[in-house]
């Protein structure tokens, strides 16, 4: 069982997964989200995943993330062995190396938004002062420079949207994982995340994974993975140039 995090550079994988499956429910609720899953994401992209509603696009990210146990198959990120590790160990491996932006923002709404920004960097043994300046450094990034002290309830969907986003960068994990990150933001709003995150993306030993059903920020992608039914249908690659489809 190898739950060592060694370098990344030995293939230039940050995420492997290798026939997984997933299945929630029994009897006539039995649902098969994932059904023999492949999936690949390298070092130094911006990967996004596409496809139907229910498809198992949120399931897939959060095997991943180490939130959702699978039943068979193989996950590594960043050849942290998931599916041999400990609840406490993946707990750990993902405060310090995973950003996750959830579908449905899940903030905190009893704190602040530098508090909830802060959240990672606390957890990681950062000092309240120093992870509170860092918080309201990363909102600026995001154009939420104003709003640090306000409760998440006094923000718009995207500007809460946008804390969620602060928040998976704050303490600068290796990958992030974002569920439908513009589904609240206008156009010139989404962009400039997409920039951000991109630039993130390409920074060394990163990797960014966006599942979206947004055409408007498809050119941001280097690689896009077609999701169907539980499994990955399609990968093409640098579907700004036009959807070169390179395997099944
Ligand atoms: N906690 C759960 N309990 C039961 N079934 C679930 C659960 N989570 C997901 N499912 C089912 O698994 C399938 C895949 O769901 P998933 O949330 O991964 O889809 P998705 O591709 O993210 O969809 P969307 O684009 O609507 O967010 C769906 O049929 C869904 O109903
Ligand atoms: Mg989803």
């Amino acid at each position: 069982m190898n739950t060592e995090i060694t370098n990344n550079s030995k293939n230039g994988f940050a995420v492997q997964v290798r026939n997984v499956t997933k299945t929630f429910g029994t009897g006539e609720a039995r649902t098969q989200a994932l059904k023999g899953v492949d999936f690949d994401a390298r070092e130094g992209e911006l990967l996004m995943i596409v496809g139907p509603s229910g498809c198992g696009k949120t399931t897939l990210l959060s095997v991943i993330a180490g939130t959702l146990e699978f039943e068979e198959g193989e996950v590594d990120v960043f050849h942290a062995r998931l599916h041999g590790m400990s609840k406490s160990a993946i707990t750990n491996f993902r405060g310090g190396s995973i950003g996750f932006i959830f579908q449905q923002f899940n903030l905190i709404p009893t704190l602040t938004c530098i508090e909830n920004v802060s959240v990672p960097l606390l957890i990681n043994g950062v000092s309240r002062a120093i992870a509170e300046k860092k918080a309201a450094e990363v909102l600026a990034l995001v154009g939420l420079g104003g709003r640090g002290h306000d409760r998440p309830s006094n923000l718009s969907g995207g500007q809460q949207q946008r804390v969620a986003i602060a928040r998976a960068l704050v303490h600068e994990p290796k990958l992030i994982i974002c569920d439908e990150p513009t589904s609240a933001l206008d156009k010139d709003t989404g962009h400039k995340i997409m920039e951000l995150l991109r630039d993130v993306a390409r920074a060394p030993g990163r990797c960014v994974i966006v599942v979206t059903h947004d055409p408007r920020i498809y050119q941001f992608a280097d690689r896009m993975t077609e999701m169907e039914d539980g499994r990955v249908q399609r990968v093409h690659e640098a579907p700004q140039a036009g959807f070169s489809h390179t395997h099944q």
